[in-house]
Formats: structure tokens, C-alpha cells, sequence
């Protein structure tokens, strides 16, 4: 097991081109411009981002349980070889890594193209709410593009470098799954860098379905409302609310908007959940402002 360098899960090895073992992928091979084709055809690769934690972690497992492959990527490793420990598979390759960092996501798509050959799913995940809730007047500038840099930057570079794999691979074709927000929808108060940056997750979720239609790559988007993980921390002990009064919300579990994901994406190239919005039932969201 290697830690924080970009190294492996516990449990995972370091074959490529084994032939018989877990990696048993012919990627290594393969060069620039090279077509992949993977040896265990049957054998679904997915990416996770933000898979250290949260709802990341929930999928990231859900899909393991399910028979997936899961590259897990993140800032920390610790999380994330958590995660891998938990996911009840040894074949999970963890990979450290900022998503706004260009460098950094080359070299997470570079280490699973090595080690599996090819990608069905990225679960494009990585984001943040930003250090606080703030009026738009008062919202600084270093605080709007750490906001930006990991929900539209970070959420781009992963799609494209997704696409370009998935574009190349024999067979051609995969899925991305962006992870939008009912903030996508309707803000909450003093939330304008999250909620214009999950507007704009929107808009890359079609650009990248319309671009993908040529290459068998659909792309879709979840929009979850107060699942219960650190980011929604909040909803149980009180938020504000548009009418200014700060309230308790209903959350609910993870493993509901896991499900989700998993049916969105099992189903076949040839259909796509375009968008699917899952909230706590009772939260104030229908009807918010
Ligand atoms: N929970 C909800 O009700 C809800 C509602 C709507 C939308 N969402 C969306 O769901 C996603 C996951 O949120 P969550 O609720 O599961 O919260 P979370 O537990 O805080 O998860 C956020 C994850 O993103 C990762 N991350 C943050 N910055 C990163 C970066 N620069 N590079 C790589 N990874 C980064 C974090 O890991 P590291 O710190 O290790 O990097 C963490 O694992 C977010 O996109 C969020 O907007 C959640």
C-alpha cells in the first residue's frame, strides 16, 4: 500500500498486462494515440471524485458492492484508502488528488487508463459549499474562485479528461454522472458562488450530452437536496431560510442518492437519465422562497 503519492489502496496491486490477476488489463501498452481495448471485457471501471467522503464514499461502495472497479480520487489519501477498506472489493485504486489542479487530473485519468485500460463512469463529485455563507456584498474574492475552482474547473477537467478516454476506448463509450444540486435550481440565501457554480454544472451536463452523442458517451446529472453528510452539517442544527428565519431541515440517507446513481449508471449506453433531482421528502425546497 503506498499513502499520499498517488499510490495504491490496500489490497490492490500494480499489475498491468498480468493476464490473471486483478489488473488484468493490457493498458500499459498502450501509446499516445493508441486504441485501448481492455481484456476483461465484462469489467465496468468507474471514477470517483470526492469518494473520501460523503456521498462520494456511499457510491463509491454502492458501485463496488454492485461489481464495479472504482478509482477513488480526492485531496486526501486517508479518506479515501477508507473508503477502499470499506468497499468490500481489493481491486480499488486510490488516487490522491486536487481536481482544480490540471496537472493533477492528467495524472488521476494517465493511472487509470494504465491500470484498467479503459472507463465507463466518472461520478464527477468533487465540490464544496466554500469557507461560509456570505451576502453577495461581502463575498471576497479568493472565497468565489475557491468555489469555482472546484465545482466548474475541477468538474471539467475531470469530464474532459473522462471524454477523451472514453472517446478513444474499444469499446468506445461511457457515461458521466455530474453532481449537480436543487441549488442548480433555486438558491439558498448568501450562497451565490455555490449556487452559480452548480448553474453552471448544468450547462456543462448539456454540452457535454450534446458533444458526447457521436461517441456512445451520455452524460447526466443528479440533484440532491440535504442528503445528510459534513456539508449539510447544518441542516440539523438550523439554516437560513429565504423568509430570513433560520430553521431545522429534514435530511435524509446517503445511500438513497447512491441507489441513484447506481441505476443511472447501469443502464445502457443506448439511455440516459438526463437529469434525476432526489431530496429529503419533507425539506423546504418545493415552494423555498
Ligand atoms: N449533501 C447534500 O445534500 C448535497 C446536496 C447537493 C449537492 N451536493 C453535492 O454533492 C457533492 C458531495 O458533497 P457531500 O455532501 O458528500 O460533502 P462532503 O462530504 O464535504 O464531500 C465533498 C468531497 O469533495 C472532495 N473535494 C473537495 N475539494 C476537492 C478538491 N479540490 N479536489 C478533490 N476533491 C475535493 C472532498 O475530499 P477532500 O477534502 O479529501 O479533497 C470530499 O470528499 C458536492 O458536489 C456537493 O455540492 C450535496
Amino acid at each position: 500500500m503506498r499513502g499520499s503519492d498517488g499510490g495504491l489502496c490496500a489490497g490492490a496491486t500494480t499489475d498491468v498486462c498480468a493476464g490473471t490477476t486483478t489488473g488484468r488489463v493490457c493498458a500499459g501498452a498502450a501509446g499516445p494515440g493508441a486504441t485501448l481495448r481492455t481484456m476483461d471485457a465484462d469489467r465496468k471501471i468507474a471514477v470517483v471524485t470526492g469518494a473520501g467522503s460523503g456521498i462520494g464514499r456511499a457510491v463509491a461502495r454502492t458501485l463496488a458492492d454492485a461489481g464495479w472497479t472504482v478509482a477513488l480520487a480526492g485531496r486526501r489519501a486517508a479518506p479515501l484508502e477508507e473508503t477502499s477498506a470499506g468497499a468490500g472489493r481489493s481491486d480499488a485504486l486510490c488516487v490522491p488528488t486536487d481536481v482544480t489542479d490540471p496537472r493533477a487530473v492528467a495524472a488521476l485519468f494517465a493511472a487509470v487508463r494504465e491500470r484498467f485500460g479503459r472507463l465507463d463512469l466518472l461520478f464527477n463529485n468533487a465540490g464544496t459549499f466554500g469557507p461560509r455563507s456570505a451576502p453577495v456584498e461581502e463575498l471576497g474574492y479568493e472565497e468565489w474562485r475557491s468555489v469555482v475552482d472546484v465545482n466548474l474547473t475541477g468538474s471539467f477537467l475531470c469530464a474532459q479528461a473522462a471524454f477523451r478516454l472514453m472517446k478513444e476506448q474499444d469499446p468506445r463509450g461511457g457515461r458521466i454522472i455530474n453532481n449537480g444540486s436543487v441549488s442548480a435550481h433555486a438558491p439558498r440565501p448568501h450562497s451565490t458562488a455555490y449556487t452559480a457554480t452548480k448553474h453552471a454544472v448544468t450547462g456543462l451536463t448539456k454540452s457535454l450530452s450534446l458533444d458526447g452523442r457521436p461517441y456512445r458517451i451520455a452524460c447526466g446529472q443528479i440533484d440532491i437536496g440535504n442528503a445528510a453528510t459534513d456539508m449539510t452539517e447544518r441542516m440539523r442544527t438550523g439554516t437560513l431560510q429565504a423568509n430570513g428565519a433560520t430553521e431545522v431541515e429534514p435530511v435524509m440517507d446517503v445511500a438513497d442518492v447512491a441507489r441513484t446513481v447506481l441505476h443511472m449508471a447501469e443502464l445502457s449506453l443506448e439511455a440516459n437519465v438526463q437529469f434525476a433531482t432526489v431530496t429529503a421528502t419533507a425539506m423546504p425546497y418545493i415552494g423555498r422562497g
